[in-house]
């Protein structure tokens, strides 16, 4: 048995959709095709964006949608393709990373994993890709 997580430390849980029920990572791809991005649950019942590829797979980390500065959730602007909190304007580039404050830090990274069909997410403890830091929400 391998443990999911693709690297990551700890216990992964299944993404929920806004019903409560696990996410099939077929059907969730089907319905939010791509450049669309969703929210589920995740980790610590946060919100967080999967991430659908042109090709129809799923990226394999997903951005947690909890805005670093005072907690809001930020939503996804297609147009610009970038995250831009509605609450004091901070903005986020595709991948998360902060690009404008007042928000001090990147938004969240958890590990994407099919298992068994199911989209579960675990704790991103490595590097983060974005800023070659480590990871702030550790
Ligand atoms: Fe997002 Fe303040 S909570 S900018």
């Amino acid at each position: 048995l391998v443990p999911p997580g693709g690297g990551g430390g700890g216990a992964g849980v299944t993404a929920r959709d806004a019903l409560g029920a696990d996410v099939m990572a077929a059907k969730w791809i089907a319905a939010n095709p791509y450049p669309g991005r969703a929210l589920v649950e995740g980790l610590k019942g946060d919100a967080h964006y999967l991430i659908v590829k042109e090709d129809k797979t799923l990226y394999d980390f997903a951005i947690n949608a909890v805005c670093t500065h005072l907690g809001c959730v930020v939503p996804f602007n297609r147009a610009q393709l970038k995250y831009i909190c509605p609450c004091h304007g901070s903005q986020y580039d595709f991948n998360g990373k902060v690009i404008r404050g007042p928000a001090p830090l990147s938004l969240a990274l958890a590990h994407v994993n099919d298992v068994d069909g199911k989209v579960v997410l675990s704790p991103w403890t490595e590097t983060d890709f974005r800023t070659d830091l480590a990871p702030w929400w550790k």
